[in-house]
């Protein structure tokens, strides 16, 4: 049941190649999830190894009225009960992300709902806040957010969910993309990220040791392409491993993507004397780095560490709702809310 002071949002994300929509209710700063439904693409992906746009866009089209359907029904909810749509309006490919955006312009203008616009990389940083974790505080700023996904790496310093500012960036690869392209040169399935932490689990993290780039670099950039052709020369030279050797390698290509990742982080979060560190995108779900990076902040005496609930790593419908929470709807209404590929934070 809906309580009288309660705001619904519905929140849709088609940016890459999950249809996801579900319904948040936000209650005197309160978030609660009623449904979240998200309709994987991964077993078409599979088959080329990698996300073809115009295949991921068909999927979209052919899935997202169902998704949506039922994510109202599973809040118990419908759409003239809803208060607010938001939908992801990018980055990520641009025949995904209009499917979702033209899909929400037409419910919010038939039914008259505001529609406000998202950027997915802030969704990724905002769902940290959902249950069982809380809403930050005023006292858990300055905060610092890791977010790391297929497409982006990036660094950045939160003042308050309106005002941040970008550390840092990487200058070729994103951290996910380094796990699907190697875990494709050991003929890995996609996408690569889990299936090489799956394997890690049993292997030896020092078994090999491959350049960590930019870690001893100043400034909060990365850089992930040259483990990429470090790993195409190891296999070159030593073939495609079996069995334990093949633990061993997704091992120690984690822990090398790991020790950059973590070691950047807790040098910007002591420079800028942060109060909270956050994680957010795909990668987040890596177990080995939410552990290791909690364990790097216990040195921090003044900082938290938190990482979002496991539902909320990936791209969800979360990402959108909570988002929307944050943006303001604008005069203008459904038309003023446009796809762009590459908005960045
Ligand atoms: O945020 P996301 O679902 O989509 C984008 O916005 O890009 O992130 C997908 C990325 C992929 O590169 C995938 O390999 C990676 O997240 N990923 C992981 C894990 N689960 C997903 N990487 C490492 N370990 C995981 N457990
Ligand atoms: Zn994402």
């Amino acid at each position: 049941m809906k309580k009288n002071d309660a705001m619904f949002i519905l929140g849709i994300e088609s940016s890459c190649d999950e249809t996801a929509a579900g319904v948040l209710e936000v209650s005197r700063g309160k978030f609660t999830v009623r449904s979240n439904i998200v309709h994987s693409q991964l077993a078409i992906h599979r088959r080329t190894g990698g996300v073809v746009p115009e295949v991921a866009a068909r999927a979209h089209v052919e899935w997202i009225i169902p998704v949506i359907t039922k994510a109202l029904q599973q809040a118990g909810t419908t759409l003239n009960k809803i208060d607010r749509i938001a939908i992801t309006r990018g980055p990520g490919l641009v025949t995904s992300l209009l499917v979702g955006v033209e899909t929400a312009r037409t419910l919010a203008l038939a039914k008259n709902i505001p529609l406000v616009g998202t950027n997915h990389l802030f969704g990724h940083m905002v769902v940290n806040q959902l249950p069982p974790n809380r809403p930050l505080t005023a006292r858990g700023f300055p905060a610092l957010c890791l977010v790391v996904s297929g497409g982006h790496t990036e660094l950045i310093l939160l003042r308050s969910w309106q005002r941040w500012q970008k550390l840092g960036a990487t200058l070729d690869d994103a951290a996910g993309e380094c796990f699907d392209k190697t875990a494709k040169l050991a003929s890995l399935s996609y996408p690569g990220g889990p299936a090489i932490a799956k394997l890690a689990i049993d292997g030896n993290p020092a078994a090999i040791t491959f350049p960590r780039p930019m870690l001893n670099k100043p400034g909060y950039n990365f850089s992930f392409s040259g483990l990429k052709t470090a790993v195409r020369y190891h296999l070159r030279d030593h073939g495609i491993p079996n069995g334990k050797a093949m633990n061993d390698l997704c091992a120690s290509i984690q822990q090398t993507i790991i020790d950059v990742l973590v070691g950047k982080t807790i040098r910007a979060a002591k420079r800028y004397n942060v109060k909270t560190i956050l994680l957010g995108g795909g990668v987040s779900a890596n177990r080995a780095l939410r552990e290791q990076l909690a364990a790097a902040v216990t040195a921090l005496p003044q900082t938290n560490f938190i990482a979002p609930n496991l539902n909320y790593c990936t791209d969800n419908s979360m990402l959108a709702a909570v988002a929307g929470y944050y943006t303001p709807v604008r005069a203008n209404g459904w038309r003023g809310v446009r796809v762009d590929p590459n908005l960045s934070l």
